[in-house]
């Protein structure tokens, strides 16, 4: 039977599927707050992640993908805080952990692997000693121990001459190979959970393809979820089963990626999949989504895709639709998703 994420429009509706999920995000607002204004920058984001599931947010910058990610890992900016909602691991609120308790946690059952991995990695330690800090912390390892288990987790990782390049700088090692490190970082206690902000997007496309093999690879055979936020629909597409759309801090659409694909159920998701190449049909003409995201400073009252939307009625202008279950398994925000099944279906 599938482990896929089974969606929820908002928390109180309960989870669709049967494994309890490891991660569960319950009506998510996050803002930034200057003086008496407050400018909420992800608005109610809902979304369960379960044991293996390999889950995926899309949407175009500024849409409020990193800042879900890293609120879940505990890492916001300064300045940037959680509004209201619920993060909670294995059922349990984040909130209520202790300093102590979320350390424990980062590491062994929680990481995180950022888009640029120079201004993650520690530009004066050897990336080895960076790999087995994690397990001489978490797993009481003895250094020798952690050493063998960084050269074990690059040579995981596809790094060549592991043993000679554990005792590397980070400016030493290619882009590719630095991001391969992150990955060797992340995974080397063995975490439940792996958060991954856009962790291919600065490498070369035959590059990007063999670090996703190997992350997947390496997440099937240590038994971890995936969260994968990513502006690149070819790469959910290889890597993801389930999928969060997001647009302005929303969530706009979700499901199972194969049926999002086949049948987007929001006008914003239509977009992103006509926008995209897609290798299937080399001859399709890709279609722009017309105008600009909104300054989420000042949002617009109703739908926030509505001045953009192909779709749009005038009521789309004066209400804001909330997320509804739409098909078993899938949710979408809009009112007008009827049509758009309707005509994606003729
Ligand atoms: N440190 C910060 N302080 C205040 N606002 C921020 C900060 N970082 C990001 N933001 C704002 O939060 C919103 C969401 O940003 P976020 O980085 O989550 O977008 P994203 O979807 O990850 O975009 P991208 O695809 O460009 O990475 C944006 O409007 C951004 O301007
Ligand atoms: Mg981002």
């Amino acid at each position: 039977m599938s482990n896929a994420t089974a969606l929820r429009p908002h928390a109180e509706s309960g989870t669709f599927g049967n494994a309890e999920p490891l991660l569960t995000v319950s009506n998510l607002s996050l803002g930034v707050r200057r003086g008496s204004n407050e400018t909420k920058i992800v608005d109610d984001v809902s979304f369960d992640v379960n044991a293996k599931n390999r889950f995926g947010i899309v949407g175009e910058s500024g849409s409020g993908k990193s800042m879900t990610l890293r609120a879940i890992a505990g890492l916001l900016p300064r300045g940037v805080e959680i509004l209201s909602g619920q993060i909670a691991y294995r059922g349990r609120d984040l909130a209520a952990f202790s300093a102590s308790e979320r350390r424990a946690l980062m590491g062994p059952e929680i990481a995180m692997i950022f888009q640029e991995p120079m201004t993650a990695l520690n530009p004066v330690k050897r990336v080895g000693d960076q790999i087995a800090e994690g397990p001489r912390r978490h797993l009481e390892m003895s250094r020798k121990e952690a050493r063998e288990l960084a050269v074990d987790m690059m040579a995981k990782t596809g790094i060549p001459d592991p043993a000679r390049r554990v005792r590397a700088y980070p400016h030493e090692l290619s882009g590719g190979l630095r991001q391969r490190v992150m990955i060797a970082m992340a995974l080397s206690c063995r975490p439940k959970l792996l958060l991954c902000d856009e962790p291919t997007t600065a490498l070369d496309v035959t590059v990007q393809h063999q670090v996703l093999r190997q992350l997947e690879d390496l997440c099937d055979d240590f038994g971890a979820a995936l969260v994968f936020v990513t502006h690149d629909l070819a790469v959910v597409n290889q890597t993801c089963s389930d999928l969060a759309v997001m647009y302005a801090g929303r969530l706009v659409e979700s499901g199972p990626v194969k049926d999002i694909f086949r049948d987007p159920r929001h006008p914003y998701t239509r977009g992103l999949l006509d926008s995209a190449p897609d290798f299937d049909r080399p001859n399709r003409e890709l279609l722009a989504i017309p105008g600009f995201p909104v300054n989420l400073a000042d949002r617009p009252v109703g739908c926030s895709f509505a001045p953009r939307c192909s779709f749009a009625q005038k009521s789309c202008l004066t209400r804001s639709p909330s997320l509804e279950v739409v098909a078993p398994g899938r949710t979408a925000a809009c009112f007008r998703t009827e049509e758009l099944f309707q005509e994606g279906s003729e």
